[in-house]
């Protein structure tokens, strides 16, 4: 049989990563057998705080090596703060990652789903559906500057943002390429060139000259001040949002946030070029307060696992898995605790492979 295969580093990590990453590859499997491919799995038990305690490091030096060149890596989440401080954990694992795989796009849809509430008032299932990309490796979140005279009167801190046209077009043509792919067709991009005179007219240049070669989709721009406004009064009003590191980075939480719980949300690191792998993983992190006990919501990593399918190319199993979490989340008995159900990780996960078909 013409079976496709993929081949997937599975990275568990930390708290209710163990948990829902086996809900994730248990809808992942079906859908493979529904839709004919199969995903050659590597596990790894590094990237996570039990590792650091063993070995002293969050990854063996040769991690590199040991994930190869997969398809995709399908993370759960990492972090133990009672054993190992944050910033060890996160930069000791998912901060390499990011880097060393120039995974230049960060994408989150917010979507409402139904069963999850939102926060905005009268937004109701389909009413806010779009995706956020946010630069993921320059811009305002650089390491040039510096600090002089520290302690004294004449204290002085600079940090500089750094756009290139490399670094910018590229994130650009992602974002447009998936406003293209959509049915709205609809690109808004977040900027500040009112305030951030020199960067963010760049920005904006880059915008419009790009907008040449996509003249099927339709732009506009927000000072990043309004969007933010627009985001909680008219939702419904955006399609594809493109920001720089600092902008995306808040946007990409206020739009989950306005679609409900964090256990839903999904996001990619993405290297659109595939010279190395991008990385798919829920929003929320290892929540160690409910960890071990069954409960936690494996939707965010089913759906990314969803953002994984896509990215190989898995279309139709992508639209599946998606329709599969709407009808589970339609259903309050089938729904985990943070959604004021009953069902444990693993009854919301079986009930999502079942509804596959
Ligand atoms: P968190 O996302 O782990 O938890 C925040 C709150 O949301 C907690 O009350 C938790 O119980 C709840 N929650 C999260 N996911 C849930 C789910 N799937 N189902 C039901 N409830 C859920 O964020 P927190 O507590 O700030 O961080 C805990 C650890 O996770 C820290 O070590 C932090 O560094 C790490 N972290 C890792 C991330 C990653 O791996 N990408 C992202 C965010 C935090
Ligand atoms: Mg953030």
């Amino acid at each position: 049989t013409a079976n496709r295969r993929y081949t997937v580093a599975v990275i568990p990590g930390d708290g209710i990563g163990k948990e829902v990453v086996p809900e994730g590859i248990r809808v992942l499997e079906r859908a493979g057998q529904l839709h004919g491919f199969t995903l050659d799995q590597q596990w790894h038990d590094f990237a996570s705080c039990d590792y650091y305690l063993q070995h002293g490091v969050m990854m063996p030096p040769d991690w590199k090596a040991r994930i190869g060149a997969p398809d995709a890596i399908f993370f759960g989440a990492v972090g133990w703060p009672e054993t190992v401080p944050d910033h060890v954990s996160l930069w000791g694992s998912l901060i390499q990652w990011r880097r060393e795989y120039d995974q230049y796009v960060n994408l989150r849809p917010a979507r409402l789903m139904p069963g999850v509430p939102s926060p905005l008032a009268g937004r109701g299932p389909g009413s806010i559906d779009m995706w956020i990309v946010r630069e993921n490796t320059e811009g305002e979140y650089s390491s040039i500057g510096g600090r002089m005279f520290a302690g004294t009167e004449r204290e002085i801190v600079i940090q500089e943002t750094v756009m290139t046209r490399h670094g910018v077009d590229r994130v650009l043509r992602y974002a447009f390429d998936l406003a293209r792919s959509r049915e709205a067709k609809h690109l808004t991009s977040a900027t500040k060139s009112n305030g951030i005179s020199i960067t963010m007219p760049f920005w904006d240049e880059r915008v419009e000259t790009m907008a040449g070669d996509y003249p099927d989709v339709r732009v506009d721009k927000y000072h990043i001040d309004i969007l933010t406004a627009q985001f909680v009064m008219n939702p419904d009003r955006f399609d594809v949002v493109v920001a720089s590191n600092l902008f995306g980075d808040i946007l990409s939480d206020l739009g989950p946030a306005c679609t409900g719980t964090i256990g839903v949300a999904p996001s990619a690191n993405i290297n659109p070029e595939r010279t190395s792998p991008s990385l798919f993983e829920p929003v929320h992190g290892s929540a160690p307060d409910i960890a071990g006990r069954g409960i936690a919501n494996p939707v965010g990593q089913i759906w990314s696992g969803a953002m994984m399918l896509d990215h190989v190319g898995e279309h139709e199993a992508a639209a599946s898995i998606l329709r599969a979490i709407e009808t589970v989340l339609a259903e309050p008995r089938l729904r985990t605790p943070d959604l004021k159900g009953t069902a444990s990780t693993v009854d919301c996960g079986k009930a999502i492979a079942q509804a596959l078909g």
